[in-house]
């Protein structure tokens, strides 16, 4: 099986191909099916987390598979002990069949992605680096929503675009698959340079910029022809940027009005917040209108993972 620690590490094509996997599926959302039966899916989180985990547990469940789950190994696990990860990983991958990890710091997991043998190792948030899964599952929420990802016009947003790694799977998915993506943010919190150079040396021709320091009124202007904002929570705790991430926060406000407004002239601004931690990105009033995607997104991830777990297991 193969290996999915970066959005990158799919072709297009694979990436079409399990959209419409995860669309056959989605038929069997609430049922059981013992596609793989004695297979061992292992959850190894270092984080904590409600989706990512639990969506994982409830895939691999549906396809027939068995779940074991280390939600704590920092006291669980013989890392309390001073085991290392590369140690930990090398032992736990001979008891499974797929190994899902998340994890605060990506270069040590880049690092233990080595020590994995044959084992396939799924990336559920690897610091600020990326989680390719969110960007999956909101990547197949858009394709459901219109049919294609290519020539969608994508906003993706963030006071923090350093540690806000859904938003880095997210901005290449979407420049590698054809949409015009800009990715807004204060110039001192861009976007790492590698997330755009990755898909321009790739993708020449992928539509990908950034857009720099708004207030209110020139952000809500910016969002008004886009068809989709991309929020993405930051998992990570702010740490030492929360002042700042604070004080910027009502620069780069979705206002209600300003979907609204579009939807009045029949545009609509979908806007997708990933969750979990909202910390004043936008009007909570969006979550009850048609806008929202973040909700319609949450079927959709057991969707996207089973179809993953399934393309991976075989
Ligand atoms: N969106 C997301 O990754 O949520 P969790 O941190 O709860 O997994």
């Amino acid at each position: 099986g193969q290996s999915f620690i970066s959005i990158n590490s799919m072709t297009n094509d694979q990436l079409l191909a399990l959209f419409e996997l995860a669309k056959k599926l989605e038929l069997m959302n609430r049922d059981r099916f013992d596609l793989f039966p004695g297979a061992v899916e292992t959850l190894l989180f270092f984080q904590p987390s409600t989706r990512t985990r639990m969506s994982f547990q409830t895939a691999m469940l549906r396809l027939g598979g068995n779940v074991i789950v280390e939600n704590s190994p920092k006291t669980t696990s013989s890392i309390a002990k001073e085991e290392s990860l590369n140690d930990m990983i090398r032992c736990v991958a001979q008891y499974s069949n797929v190994l899902v990890l998340r994890h605060p710091n990506d270069v040590e997991a880049r690092e233990a992605a080595k020590y994995v043998g044959d084992t396939p190792l799924i990336n559920g948030g690897w610091g600020h680096w990326e989680h390719p899964t969110q960007a999956l599952l909101d990547l197949y929420t858009l394709y459901r929503k219109f049919g294609h990802i290519d020539g969608l016009k994508v906003t993706v947003a963030s006071t923090d675009m350093i540690e806000a790694r859904t938003g880095h799977s997210m901005a290449q998915g979407l420049a590698r698959l054809g949409a015009e993506v800009t990715i807004a943010s204060p110039k001192a919190r861009r976007v790492p340079s590698e997330v755009i150079e990755n898909i321009r040396s790739s993708y020449p021709n992928a539509k990908i910029e950034e857009v720099f320091d708004f207030n209110r009124k020139s952000f809500n202007e910016f969002i008004s022809d886009k068809d989709e904002v991309y929020l993405p929570g930051c998992s990570a705790v702010a740490g030492e940027n929360a002042e700042q991430f604070k004080k910027s926060m009502d620069d780069y406000f979705v206002d209600h009005a300003t979907l609204d407004a579009a939807r009045e002239k029949g545009h609509m601004i979908y806007v997708t917040h990933t969750l979990p931690r909202r910390a004043g990105e936008m009007d909570l009033a969006i979550d009850d209108t048609p806008n929202q995607l973040a909700f319609e997104a949450i079927l959709h991830s057991v969707s996207i993972r089973m179809a993953l777990l399934a393309s991976i297991l075989g």
